[in-house]
């Protein structure tokens, strides 16, 4: 057999120096655990703008439908702000998601221990919190028709189009019920059925999935309720699903809980391929952080996190991962911090190397 492909894609900002830590456990896993990855690298975001004058060229989209797995750091940065909307930063993400058919964001939001006092909210609300947001991300109003800036009359009007079939909704919704399956049975769908067609007919098409789930206990809430909810009490939530624009807000919010946007990983999740495996690509939430960039100062747990998940969804490696999430809860149980962890505590600061190499002692010590 030969060893699982991964296309790896540093893009902008802080998007390589994170990458470059994955890359050193990757190979940590391939001489200690048995588990070597052909690797990859290629260009997306404005790098790739810069190189060939597309946030994506043809090839990378090419390879990125061959792979087991594409790891994605970053990208965008202020150089770009004034490029034309098609060939923003942006839009190679956008069209990685879209053509792999990812429509099944995973994105987790985790408080861990060592870092409950860092949260803007109490400590007994957010300790101990661990929830999944499903997002849809291939439909809705990110890619609906019609869109643009038309003129109408003597002024100028701009246009999106929240769009969803039911085929899209039903199966976001079953992606979501199978991981409530695996967690806490509980899942709740969230949109605006009281003021969009489109949330009506999600909330009926997720209903209707539900019936092949009847030991998920599902409840509807309307999106910003939900978001009103995910701050008084978070806990209540175990599994969230909800579109492609309300996940993108709803997400930032739950990743505010954790204290932390540099903690948090995610997972985009499509149809199987061949071989069984989802198409799959995996990315930190946080962006380019174009304002550190380049100063060892980000925190790479998001982005290293974000390959434990690809470990457990593309790889059916739940134990390795598992045992790169208590390493990484470790060196944060130790106190080690990078510059956007250094809160209310204290604690040991470590450059974006640094933590690396706290993580890599932490599971040399696990085995
Ligand atoms: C996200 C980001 C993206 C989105 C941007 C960078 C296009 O905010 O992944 O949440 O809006 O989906
Ligand atoms: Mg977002």
């Amino acid at each position: 057999m030969p060893n699982p492909s991964l296309l790896i894609l540093p893009g902008d900002g802080i998007g390589p120096e994170v990458m470059a830590e994955v890359r050193r456990i990757i190979d940590w896993f391939g001489a200690n655990r048995g588990l070597a990855f052909d690797v990859s690298e290629d260009l997306v975001g404005g790098c790739a703008y810069d190189a060939h004058g597309t946030p994506l060229h043809d090839d990378t989209m090419a390879r990125a439908q061959e792979v087991d797995a594409v790891l994605l750091g970053a990208v965008g940065g202020p150089k770009y702000d004034d490029l034309d909307f098609s060939v923003k930063p942006e839009r190679g993400l956008l069209r990685l998601r879209k053509e792999m058919d990812l429509f099944s964001n995973l994105r987790p939001a985790q408080c861990f221990d060592a870092l409950a006092d860092f949260s803007s909210l109490k400590k007994n609300v957010v300790a101990g919190l661990d929830i999944m947001i499903v997002r849809e991300l291939t439909s809705g109003v990110y890619f609906g028709e019609p869109r643009g800036i038309f003129k109408e009359g003597n002024e100028r009007v701009g246009i999106n189009t929240q769009r969803y079939t039911e085929s899209e909704i039903a199966r976001v919704a079953r992606s979501a019920f199978d991981l409530a399956m695996k967690r806490g049975k509980k899942l709740c769908s969230m949109e605006k059925a009281n003021v969009m067609e489109s949330g009506i007919l999600w909330r009926d098409v997720v209903t209707e999935v539900g019936r092949d789930y009847p030991e998920v206990e599902l409840s509807h809430m309307y999106a910003d309720a939900g978001a009103m909810q995910l701050t008084r009490w978070p806990k209540q939530f175990d599994v969230i699903v909800t579109d492609n624009l309300f996940g993108d807000l709803l997400s930032d919010l739950a990743a505010m809980l954790t204290g932390s946007l540099g903690m948090l990983p995610s997972a985009s999740l499509g149809a199987p391929m061949a071989n069984g495996r989802p198409k799959a690509l995996y990315e930190p939430v946080h962006g380019s952080a174009p304002d550190i960039a380049g100063q060892g100062k980000a925190n790479p747990i998001a982005c290293i996190l974000s390959f434990a998940m690809a470990l457990r969804y593309s790889f059916d490696q739940g134990g390795e991962a598992a045992r790169l999430e208590a390493a990484v809860e470790r060196v944060l149980a130790d106190g080690l911090r990078t510059a956007d962890l250094m809160g209310p505590d204290g604690g040991t600061p470590v450059s974006t190397s640094g933590m690396g190499d706290a993580i890599l002692a932490a599971l040399d010590a696990s085995q």
